[in-house]
């Protein structure tokens, strides 16, 4: 039986994620912050697959050695045959607004905890010289995003990390392979809740998108070995002419999108 192990696991695209792989066949493996959530979505998922087979973890990934931890847990349990680095969260408004300590917990969370996942992860699977690890970044790391400017920098981080990386475990002809999925705004999670967006432009904006589609996406881009993803096939085409429009422009829009209704 396949193992899958999923970082945020019990909500949102990391719940949708378990489900598709559950459905596959897979063992998951859930890695969620200490919550009662966590409980009653083992609960659901159970009640929705009954022959699966589900462990989870409790674990705060902001905190130090969390990652070793996981890492120790889920190798007791079987070896991991996908990674997905999920659990993140983000911060919103001015710089100046946005508490020092959150945000540090959140690079502590989307960049530490992935880049720490990763590496213990992709050490067990360049042994067995197979897996894959799927890393979520954002349509936020195509370009620093106003009133969001830290979450950006954490994705755009996830970004050149998974990709470089992923071509760099081609150059030495492992059969490991990276994933980066970028997903536009997910209308349909708790994402904009936890930033405190709810009231944010971009989650109605044009290329807003939905749980159902990222799972479908990120679904489609392993089975068919893809590296890259943008999720949301309106965020596709709008991503054919980004690269030509001007910063300036590109800024007005982005504030625009990151403001309130
Ligand atoms: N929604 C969007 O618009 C959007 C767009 C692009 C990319 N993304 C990315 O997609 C990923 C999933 O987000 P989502 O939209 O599905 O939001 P979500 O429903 O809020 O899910 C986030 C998950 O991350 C977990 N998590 C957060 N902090 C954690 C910590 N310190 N330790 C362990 N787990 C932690 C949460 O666990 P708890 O529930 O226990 O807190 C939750 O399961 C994130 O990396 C996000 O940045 C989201």
């Amino acid at each position: 039986m396949n193992t899958a192990l999923i970082t945020g696991g019990s909500s949102g695209i990391g719940y949708g994620l378990s489900e598709k792989f559950a459905s596959e066949g897979y063992r998951i493996l859930w890695v969620s912050k200490p919550k009662e959530e966590l409980a009653i979505a083992k609960k659901q998922i159970m009640a929705d697959y009954p022959d699966l087979e589900i462990r989870t973890l409790t674990k705060d990934l902001s905190k130090e050695g969390s990652c070793k931890e996981v890492h120790e847990w889920a190798n007791n349990i079987a070896p991991i045959d996908v990674l997905i680095n999920n659990a993140g969260f983000g911060t919103y408004g001015f710089i100046k607004d946005c508490s020092i300590e959150k945000e540090v917990s959140m690079i502590q969370v989307n960049v530490k905890a992935l880049y720490l996942l990763t590496r213990y992860f992709m050490g067990d699977m360049m042994k067995k010289d197979t897996g894959t690890i799927i890393n979520i970044s954002s349509n936020s790391s195509f370009e620093t995003v106003p009133r969001m400017l830290t979450y950006s920098s954490t994705k755009a981080f996830v970004k050149h990390f998974s990709r470089g990386l992923n071509e760099e475990l081609k150059m030495i002809n492992s059969k490991v392979k990276v994933i980066t999925i970028c997903p536009a705004a997910v209308v349909d999670t708790n994402f904009k809740k936890e930033a405190k967006m709810e009231r944010v432009k971009t989650f109605e904006g044009l290329a807003a998108t939905s749980l159902k589609e990222v799972v479908a996406d990120t679904w489609s881009a392993f089975e068919k070995g893809k590296s890259f993803q943008i999720s949301g096939w309106k965020m596709r085409w709008l991503y054919k002419i980004y690269g030509f429009i001007p910063f300036s422009i590109k800024m007005k829009l982005t504030a625009d999108e990151t403001s309130e209704i």
